[in-house]
């Protein structure tokens, strides 16, 4: 069977676009929904319940897997092909060419750095959240503590009151933002913006995206932590079972 998306490099890069940008809207909403329990730890855990064990937040849980497997293997397969492709100059493309952003060549590299680092992000929150819950447990252990599985706010609390926990998020956050801007841009150039009238526009959006999702990340990973330290923490910290915040902290927030 000649099946396009399969078999020629245009149908692989297709596949590349359309499956990175539904990873880019699923990460602009993840932000902005992780940006609420810097606002209020009642509000976040209402939408972590409603995202929790649902038939819908399961169906679009295996969906979500499905798109990062597609994306990784045909990058996987693009990759491969490009250095076959590349015969006998594969060596060439180690020096550095003036105009061609590091990020582009190291593509595969940030990606499975983005991966493992979503490795460990999931065993930090789904694992404790929608996993127990669909294991037929509504509790969940934290550290020393049980709290119920769809307390976000107490888990976000306790795993960034580690410094080791924030130093490796910075890192992933980090290759997300290199990963990110290039391959928005990448994909703008797939779906055939490429002139020169739009390259500077699309670089600039594609840098604005990128700050923007890894920025919103950041703010909740940096505040959680602050907030463990210092005890002028944000709302979220006071949920009734985040075990982070100090007690006079939580004094001045009401339940
Ligand atoms: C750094 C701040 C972040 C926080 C506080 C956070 C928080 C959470 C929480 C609470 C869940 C569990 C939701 C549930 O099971 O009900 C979750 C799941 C998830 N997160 Fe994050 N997240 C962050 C960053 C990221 C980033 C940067 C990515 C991707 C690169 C990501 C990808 C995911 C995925 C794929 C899931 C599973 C979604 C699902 O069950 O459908 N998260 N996150």
């Amino acid at each position: 069977m000649n099946c396009f998306l399969l078999n020629s490099s245009l149908g692989k890069k297709l596949v590349m676009s359309i499956t990175g940008c539904a990873l880019v809207l699923f990460l602009l909403f993840h932000m902005a929904m992780n940006l609420v329990a810097l606002v209020s730890a009642d509000a976040y855990n209402m939408v972590c319940a409603f995202l929790g064990a649902n038939w819908y937040a399961v169906v679009a849980t295996v969906g979500l897997a499905a798109l990062v497997v597609l994306h990784f293997v045909y990058a996987f397969i693009l990759t491969v092909n490009n250095y076959k492709a590349r015969g006998s100059q594969r060596y060439a493309v180690t020096v550095n060419e003036p105009g061609v952003e590091w990020a582009s060549k190291n593509m595969l590299v940030l990606g499975v750095i983005v991966i493992l680092g979503l490795g460990l992000h999931l065993v930090h929150f789904w694992s404790k959240m929608m996993l127990v819950e669909l294991m037929g447990s509504e509790i969940t252990q934290i550290g020393e503590e049980v709290v119920h599985a769809t307390d976000g706010a107490a888990i976000i609390a306790f795993t960034f009151s580690k410094w080791y926990n924030v130093v490796l998020y910075i890192i992933w956050l980090a290759a997300l933002w290199f990963h990110l801007n290039h391959g928005v841009w990448s994909m703008f150039q797939t779906a055939g913006f490429a002139n020169d009238k739009w390259y500077p526009r699309l670089k600039c959006a594609s840098k604005l995206v990128s700050t923007l999702i890894v920025l919103g990340f950041a703010a909740v990973v940096i505040t959680f932590f602050v907030c463990s330290i210092c005890g002028c923490c944000a709302d979220a910290c006071c949920s009734e079972a985040a075990q982070a915040c100090t007690e006079a902290c939580c004094a001045g927030h009401a339940h």
